[in-house]
Order: C-alpha cells, then structure tokens, then sequence
C-alpha cells in the first residue's frame, strides 16, 4: 500500500493502548508518522521513549479531557493532520441490557466518537487547510445483531456522525471515513472467546473468509483512509470483515 503520504504527519489515535488501536499506531509509526495515543490504560512498554508518540491518558468521554489532548498534540508536534477515533467498549448486554451498561456503551461509543471528532474539526478549521478522520464503527453498525442492541444502536450512531460530518465539513476540505470491523481479534473479543467459546464459534462459522479478523488488517484499512490514496473517499464506510455482513 502506498503509505508515503503519511510521513511526517501528525496523527491522533484514541483508544491506541490495545487492539485494533495500537495496531494503528505500530503501522503509522512504520511509515513515519508521528502519533499522539490517548487511552485510559497505561502507555504499552513498546511506545515508551520514542520521540515519535505523544502518549496522553485521556477519558474520551470528557470533553475536557479530549480538548486538552488536542491542545497538548498541537503544543508538542506543531498541529494534526488526522484523526482516528477509536476507542470503544463492547461489555456483554444479554438481551435487554442493564442501564448502567446502556449509559457506559453509549458515553464511550458515541460521546467519545463526538467529542474526538468534534475537537479534531476545530483544530482543522485552525490550520485552514484540510485534514482527515477515520472513525471506528463496527459491522453491528450497519446491521443488527443479537444480543447487542445498545452496542449496534451506539455504532449506528458513529455510521452516522461520519455521514453527516463528510457533508458538513467537505467545503474545508476536511474528509471523513469510517472502518467496519467484523469479529476481529483484539482483548475486547478475547473476553468474548474466553467467557463465551460456543458464541465466538458460531461467529466465526457464520464468516464467509472463515476466520476472524486481525487488528493488523483492520490498521492497513484505517491508513488508507488516512493517506492521499484516498483523497477522493470521504462519507464511506469501509466494512473489513471476512463478508460477515453479506452472510
Ligand atoms: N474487536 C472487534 O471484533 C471489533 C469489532 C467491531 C468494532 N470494534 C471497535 O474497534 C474499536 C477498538 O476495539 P478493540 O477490539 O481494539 O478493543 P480493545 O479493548 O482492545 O481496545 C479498546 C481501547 O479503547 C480504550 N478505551 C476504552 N474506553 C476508553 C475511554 N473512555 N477513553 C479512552 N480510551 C478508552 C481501552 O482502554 C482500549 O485500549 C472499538 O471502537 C470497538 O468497538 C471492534
């Protein structure tokens, strides 16, 4: 893949402590990008002293917070180019999910999707010159699935914001993505397989490819929306999943 245009850009990834999001952050650092990573975990021992990532605990439900990351990126590597807003949970619903876990999903996949994108927009709209946002939804974003209605509505919503931002903010030249992972494998889904191994079965048998994703595959989708390859793509939703969806 044609990567050259994401040297020496200046890329912020949520949630880029584990998963699909810190396999964002080893490809971008691969092409010579450098990443500020926001996360409520601790920083990976692998990104410590390394010039090229800023590493921020940051709670992307807070507005404050995400604000501050943003000033602090801008204040250490002179601006952001793009954007991926990652983070996300998956807690386990069984049928009708219980309030508790309804606000947590709902904060942290929508809250967080709005005000990463939102506070990366403004910063655009500073630099007065493009820029791009990848966010994370999921195939259960496109689709209903058992079991998963808070989860499905809040991905909905992230399908959604990417949509509309795409329309809103294409006069500043600012494009707006998104990635569609099926079941792909990361911490979050291997709670799933460890607590649940015949609903991880069937999922994978109900896979067209056979097989789950990897994080790394889902990375190499979410750097293409990043770099120039797709300077033409904006609004879309790039579904990685195996043909889950199709099935
Ligand atoms: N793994 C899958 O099968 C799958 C499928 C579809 C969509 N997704 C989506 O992909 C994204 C990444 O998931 P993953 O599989 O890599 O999971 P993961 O649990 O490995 O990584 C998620 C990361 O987000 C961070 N995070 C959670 N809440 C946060 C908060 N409030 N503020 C900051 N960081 C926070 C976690 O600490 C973690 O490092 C999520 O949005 C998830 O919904 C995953």
């Amino acid at each position: 893949m044609e990567c050259k245009s994401l040297k020496r850009k200046i890329i912020g990834v949520t949630g880029g402590a584990s998963g699909i999001g810190l396999a964002i952050v080893r490809k971008l650092l691969a092409v010579e990008a450098k990443v500020a990573v926001a996360d409520l975990s601790p920083q990976p021992e692998e990104l410590a002293n390394n010039p090229n990532v800023i590493y921020t605990k940051v709670n992307v439900t807070s507005r404050e917070e995400v604000h501050s990351w943003v000033e602090e990126i801008v204040e250490k590597f002179g601006r952001l180019d793009g954007m991926c807003a990652n983070a996300g949970i998956c807690p386990v619903e069984n049928g009708v999910a219980s309030d508790d876990v309804y606000r947590r999903i709902i904060e942290v996949c929508v809250t967080g999707v709005w005000n990463t994108g939102t506070e990366a927009y403004r910063q655009f709209q500073r630099q007065k010159g493009g820029g791009v946002l990848v966010n994370t939804a999921s195939a259960a974003g496109l689709k209903g699935y058992r079991n998963m209605a808070v989860y499905s509505t809040a991905k909905h919503a992230v399908v959604g914001f990417t949509r509309c931002w795409s329309l809103d903010w294409a006069p500043e030249g600012i494009r707006v993505n998104a990635i569609a992972p099926g079941f792909t494998e990361s911490p979050m889904t291997d709670a799933v397989i460890k607590d649940f191994p015949q609903v991880a079965e069937r999922m994978i048998a109900a896979i067209p490819l056979g097989r789950m994703g990897k994080a790394e595959e889902l990375a190499d989708s979410v750097l293409f929306l990043l770099g120039d390859t797709a300077s033409n793509i904006t609004g879309s939703i790039l579904v990685c999943d195996g043909g889950m969806l199709n099935s």
